[in-house]
């Protein structure tokens, strides 16, 4: 291991630990270390697994040209095998080597948002591994908006296929420290450029039907991508309050168990002042119930509720702040070992959506209408 740049300075506290064999490098976020970056290019390179921070949530790196490298992914996360991964990239010209009939419309998508919290959904080209796109015809691609994220792509000199470096079906990490407690031991190296910016994970769109349709509402908000492209459709399952059954569905993640805490829980949407009698009529028969009971409210909200575990997940008027502690604070409930989670709505306009189609899905569609 060559020492880095930062271990030397006075300042830096441990910038380099193993913890269950996983090494665990602090980076600088803005100018990342270039020592560091090398050693875990050398990994992605040989086919081994490194976790890195981007804009939006940490991802799970590996060659995405390299499929043996790729089931290690899927191994590690213990990874549904037909939910496929992103592709990331640090050059726009990449985006054409890894897929074919790109639309101009596409194009467009590129110069607003990139580097930035979109995937795009494209015809995939014949060096794509099928263990990438899981045999699909089709791949995601983004190029990152995080200086730790695009060195080591860079570095790296190969595209990066990255899901979200947690567990499959927990909460997405935000943190270095998310991904060394589910991931420790099932990889090489975590890159930790501390908390993430957005997050919540990219907008995934798909390019390839007549009207572009988003997936998964994410980091780029749908009036964003309106204002450019006029018309985009929104796939059902996106902002669903059930589990949406398609039969060959084009939106693979959207079928599985997400972003779910240990506990139980339930979502109360609605008008807000109806929303608070609820929940504290839910929390009081809980608690007499004997229920250990935490609630995720804002900061509006919150002093008005009186249950054992009581979180903000910020002003309502700050949605970009909600985004950003949303994920952090579910996996706090599993800390407190609550047994019920009552959790406020929010509104479903410009990142509300990507919260939103978190929540339900965190809360596996347990939602209550307060009227
Ligand atoms: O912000 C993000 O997108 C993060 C960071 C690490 O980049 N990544 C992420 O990856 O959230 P993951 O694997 O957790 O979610 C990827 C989503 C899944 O819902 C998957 O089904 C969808 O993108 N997806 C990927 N490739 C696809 C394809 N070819 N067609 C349809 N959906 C696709
Ligand atoms: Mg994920």
């Amino acid at each position: 291991m060559p020492p880095t740049r930062r271990a030397t300075s006075a300042k830096s506290e441990t910038t380099v630990k193993k913890v269950k064999g996983t090494l665990w490098l602090k980076v600088h976020s803005k100018t990342p270390e270039v020592d560091s970056i090398r050693v875990a290019a050398n990994v992605i390179r040989k086919g081994g697994l490194v976790a890195f921070p981007t804009e939006t949530v940490y991802g799970l790196g590996a060659d995405a040209l390299n499929p043996k490298a790729i089931v290690g992914i899927f191994e590690a996360k213990e990874r549904p095998a037909d939910n496929p991964l992103i592709v990331h990239i640090a050059e726009r010209e990449d985006a054409y080597k890894l897929a074919t009939n790109i639309p101009n419309t596409a194009d467009k998508l590129m110069t607003k948002f990139w580097p930035g919290p979109l995937t795009l959904i494209l015809k995939r080209s014949a060096i794509v591994p099928d263990a990438t796109v899981v045999g699909l015809e089709t791949i995601g691609i983004r190029m990152p908006r995080n200086k730790v994220a695009l060195a080591l792509i860079r570095e790296s000199g190969v595209p990066i296929a990255a899901p979200s470096a947690n567990r499959a079906g927990k909460p997405s990490p935000t943190t270095a420290q998310h991904v060394i407690e589910d991931l420790a031991g099932r990889i090489d190296v975590v890159l930790d450029g501390g908390p993430t910016r957005v997050g919540v994970e990219s907008t995934v769109i798909d390019m390839t039907t007549r009207i572009p349709q988003i997936l998964r509402p994410g980091g780029t908000q749908l009036e964003e991508l309106k204002a450019v492209l006029g018309k985009v459709t929104l796939h059902p399952a996106a902002l669903s309050g059930r589990k949406v059954r398609t039969l060959r569905t084009r939106a693979p993640g959207m079928k599985h168990r997400h972003y779910a805490p240990e506990a139980e829980m339930i979502l109360v949407e609605g008008e807000m002042g109806r929303v608070v009698k609820r929940v504290k009529e839910l929390t009081a028969l809980s608690m007499a119930d004997g229920k250990r009971v935490g609630i995720l409210a804002t900061d509006e909200s919150i002093s008005r509720y009186d249950g054992d575990v009581l979180r903000s997940l910020g002003s309502r008027s700050d949605m970009a702040g909600i985004a950003r502690n949303l994920f952090r604070l579910l996996r706090e409930f599993d800390e407190e070992k609550v047994d019920l989670i009552i959790a406020e709505g929010v509104p479903t306009q410009g990142l509300g959506l990507a919260v939103m189609n978190r929540l339900r899905r965190a809360a596996s569609f347990n939602i209550l209408k307060a009227s």
